[in-house]
């Protein structure tokens, strides 16, 4: 009898995720004989009380041309059924009942740490998944690439080399802020590729002072300066430059009484760090005008993009090996990734080990990342 798998996507959309969709349907139906269902918005789509509202039919016919298509067409949620709260709602129970009732033997999708965290726990209530990784911010262990990397940095590093020419025309400070979270992967390689004076990234946490005198001399040098933010970067808020800015800006005072949303895996929603170093900037180097520090938020532009080849070549590699190992080897309970040019595999476990920027501060200061002299190693 042939098997049906359910496919979903979780966690932050990004390109080359509907790739691998396509690449699961058509190796798992033409290699195995298996018959495929889209849920819509993960696990939010699985422990729902109406699931059958959440089905997106997939066959071999309706996946042709998806490759290319931008963000996931099975929608994303971040909906975490292991809280607490959802697991005295009955979420775990929910899936497994509604897996069964829809006659599904094993689910394959796309997710990054927290979407990877779900899949091990309905793995461990013993329903074979395999996962593929996917994420602008390339934190997942056990592989090299995400899905959504590639496509980013080659999207970003375009968008800030044009606002450093920008800069440079006008004589200006240019600040670009790109996602990441608690990872500097996204900031480093869009810095690097766009040939950013500085880049600050969360694994090396900012002395202000030191970073606006930094900025100062490049200014004062050529009066331009290109850098790239993570939104994760980390500044003291009870550093004495914090206090002269709170003091003295509307903007930074709102901006720092904001109190970040967690999401239902506790993340902090993260985003406008850019905004509170503009006024830091303006204020400590004694610049006349605000329009002397202007800021380019990247943020969403870089998840919803068409795919680049180089992740419509990997979602498609990963979702062949994906459906090797569910359908053709039986085995689940694994991440795939990429190791050098070869697809492997690791548990969940291990993909679960975050990964963060780790290099030799003399690689990374060649490479323009700021290191405060208290961070350097
Ligand atoms: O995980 C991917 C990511 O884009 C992070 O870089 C960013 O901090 C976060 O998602 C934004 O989350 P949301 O889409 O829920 O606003």
């Amino acid at each position: 009898m042939s098997r049906k798998i359910a496919l979903i996507t979780g966690g932050g959309d990004c390109p080359g995720i509907n790739a691998f969709l396509a690449s699961c349907v058509r190796r798992g139906n033409s290699e195995y004989g298996a018959e495929f269902v889209g849920v819509r918005k993960a696990f939010a789509g699985l422990a729902s009380d109406n699931p059958d509202q959440y089905l997106v039919p997939l066959d071999t016919e309706n996946v042709v041309g998806l490759e290319n298509r931008s963000s996931t067409i099975l929608e994303s949620s971040r909906f975490n059924p292991f809280t607490e709260e959802n697991k005295a709602k009955g979420s775990p129970e929910k899936i497994l009942a509604n897996l069964e009732r829809l006659g599904v033997d094993g689910v394959l999708g796309t997710g990054g740490d927290d979407t990877i965290l779900s899949a091990l726990r309905l793995e461990e209530l013993g329903f074979p998944t395999v996962m593929a990784p996917k994420s602008i911010d390339n934190d997942v262990s056990g592989t090299d690439v995400m899905l959504g990397f590639r496509t980013a940095i080659f999207f970003g590093a375009q968008a800030a080399r044009s606002t450093a020419d920008s800069a440079r025309a006008h004589r200006r400070i240019s600040l670009v802020e790109v996602m990441g979270r608690h990872a500097g992967w996204l900031a480093l390689d869009i810095g690097v590729a766009s040939g950013a004076d500085l880049i600050t990234i969360p694994e090396k946490p900012v002395d202000l002072a030191e970073f606006c005198a930094e900025v100062g001399r490049f200014y004062k040098e050529r009066h331009y300066v290109n850098i790239v933010i993570a939104e994760g970067t980390s500044i003291p808020y009870n550093d004495p430059v914090i206090r002269r800015a709170r003091e003295e800006s509307e903007v930074v005072r709102a901006l720092l009484e904001e109190t970040p949303e967690l999401d239902a895996f506790g993340n902090p929603k993260l985003g406008g760090i850019s905004q509170i170093l503009r006024r830091v900037l303006r204020i400590e180097l004694g610049l006349k005008k605000i329009e002397e520090v202007r800021t380019t938020d990247l943020g969403f532009t870089l998840r919803g993009l068409a795919p680049a080849a180089d992740d419509i070549i990997l979602g498609i590699r990963f979702g062949i090996k994906a459906a090797d190992i569910l359908l053709g080897e039986k085995r689940s309970g694994v991440m795939v990734g990429i190791n050098g040019l070869e697809i492997e595999e690791v548990t969940f476990e291990e993909a679960l080990k975050p990964k963060t920027v780790h290099r030799p501060d003399r690689e990374l200061q060649a490479l323009g990342v700021f290191i405060s002299s208290s961070h350097q190693n």
